[in-house]
């Protein structure tokens, strides 16, 4: 315990800040501990970003990702996190991105939709993120 398992629980300011406070495990080696589903956030944060900037040049996103599926398994930082709720609001998420790879019109629209259903989700359960992931709204 005393070398090899310094378990340090900090306050995790980086992810989900104001509506509870989470805890993040950091090792002796300091190695940030990221859940799945922080990591597979970053992920659906940056192919947003893309597909704004695919819909601002007029192009149309080709393929959904099928590894955001994973939004039904991967695992939280804090796993009672995962209850109805979540599981509609994931579905709706999903539901709403999928509608943007196959949108013949209205991208620009459809692509909103997509990022306000992030915006619900993350009301209810993880606030901090939430003026960071405003900027993927396309005016
Ligand atoms: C079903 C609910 C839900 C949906 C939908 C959702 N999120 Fe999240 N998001 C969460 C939760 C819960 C966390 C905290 C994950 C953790 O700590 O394990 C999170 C974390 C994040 C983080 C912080 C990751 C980090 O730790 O640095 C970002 C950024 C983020 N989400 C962006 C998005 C974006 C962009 C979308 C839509 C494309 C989205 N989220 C959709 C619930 C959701």
């Amino acid at each position: 315990m005393k070398n090899s398992l310094h378990f340090i629980l900090l306050l995790l300011f980086l992810g989900c800040s104001s509506k509870k406070e989470k805890e993040v495990i950091i090792t002796t080696n300091n190695t940030y501990k990221q859940s799945e589903m922080a990591a597979l956030m970053l992920q659906m944060y940056a192919a947003n970003l893309e597909n704004k900037k695919l819909i601002l040049e007029g192009k149309t996103p080709a393929d959904f990702p099928d590894e955001f599926l994973n939004i039904h398994t991967a695992k939280l930082t804090d796993a009672s996190d995962r209850n109805a709720s979540f599981n509609s609001f994931s579905e709706y998420y999903l539901k709403t991105l999928a509608q943007v790879y196959t949108a013949k019109d209205s991208l620009k629209l459809k692509h909103n939709n997509a990022i306000n259903s992030c915006i619900a989700c993350h009301q209810t359960t993880c606030l901090g993120p939430i003026p960071k992931i405003k900027k993927l709204l396309i005016k």
